[in-house]
This record gives structure tokens, C-alpha cells and sequence, in this order.
């Protein structure tokens, strides 16, 4: 059986027009898409989205990066889902980032670095939480 992530398509993957470019990236590597929705976080839903950094010094900065316009909010499904889209996008610091991962390919900053995905299953339950059981 498959096990579920979350990806996020953060704001510069969507205003670049990137979001067709990484779906198919998944939809390729044979991943079912269960859920995709176009998500605008809050103020206070980015907060808690990252709450593990709070106390980091660019808490602030990821705040109103992820809040500078509208994601796409993905549930993936298939096998070892979360390290296996971990693997896909690549280091956090997308100048780091082994070619052929979708940061790797596509970006080449650290805040502005396209993607965002669940790093454990408590991450995406979670994550999955903050976007998807909105009121
Ligand atoms: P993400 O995978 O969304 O998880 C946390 C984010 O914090 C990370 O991607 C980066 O965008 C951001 N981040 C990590 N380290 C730094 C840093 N040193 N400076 C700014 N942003 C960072």
C-alpha cells in the first residue's frame, strides 16, 4: 500500500508558471495525486504551517514568503511517499541542489526555493491539517 505526503507549490513556483512543469514530475514518477487545491496561507496559518521554526532566525521572512501569494497544496499517494518526494526536490538550499531534482532544475535560492514537502509523517499530519481542515 501507498503511503500519503504533502507538497506545497510555494508562491515563486506558481507566479513563474512552474506548477504544470512539477505535477507532471510527480504524476510521472508514478505518484496518484489524491488532493490538489490552489491555497493562499493567512498570516496566522503560515505561522502555525511552520511553527517547528518559530524561534529561528527567518521565521519572519518564511512567514511573509509563504503569504506573498497563492500555492498549490498537493496530497500525494504511492510508495514511500515521503522520502521519496524528499528525494525529488532536493537540498533546501536549492544552490545546492543535485541536478535532476526539481530544485536542482528549477530554482537557486534558499526562502525562494519553489516547493515545499513533509519531511516525517507527524509533518504531513500536521501540515495536511493547517491546509486542508481549514474553517
Ligand atoms: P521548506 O522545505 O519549506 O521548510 C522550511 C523552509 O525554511 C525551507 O524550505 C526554506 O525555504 C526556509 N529556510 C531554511 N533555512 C533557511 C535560511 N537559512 N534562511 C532562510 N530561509 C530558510
Amino acid at each position: 500500500m501507498g503511503e500519503r505526503t504533502l507538497v506545497v507549490i510555494k508562491p515563486d513556483g506558481v507566479k513563474r508558471k512552474l506548477a504544470g512543469k512539477i505535477i507532471s514530475r510527480f504524476e510521472e514518477k508514478g505518484f496518484i495525486i489524491e488532493i490538489l487545491k490552489s491555497y493562499s496561507f493567512t498570516t496566522e496559518k503560515a505561522k502555525d504551517f511552520y511553527s517547528a521554526h518559530s524561534n529561528k532566525p527567518f521565521f519572519n521572512e518564511l512567514v511573509s514568503f509563504i503569504t506573498s501569494g497563492p500555492t498549490m497544496a498537493l496530497i500525494l499517494d504511492g510508495n514511500s511517499a515521503i522520502n521519496a518526494v524528499r528525494l525529488m526536490i532536493g537540498s533546501t538550499k536549492s544552490y545546492e541542489a543535485a541536478p535532476g531534482t526539481i530544485r536542482g532544475d528549477l530554482a537557486l535560492n534558499i526562502t525562494d526555493n519553489i516547493i515545499h514537502a513533509s519531511d516525517s509523517y507527524e509533518s504531513f499530519i500536521k501540515e495536511a491539517g493547517v491546509i486542508f481542515n481549514s474553517t
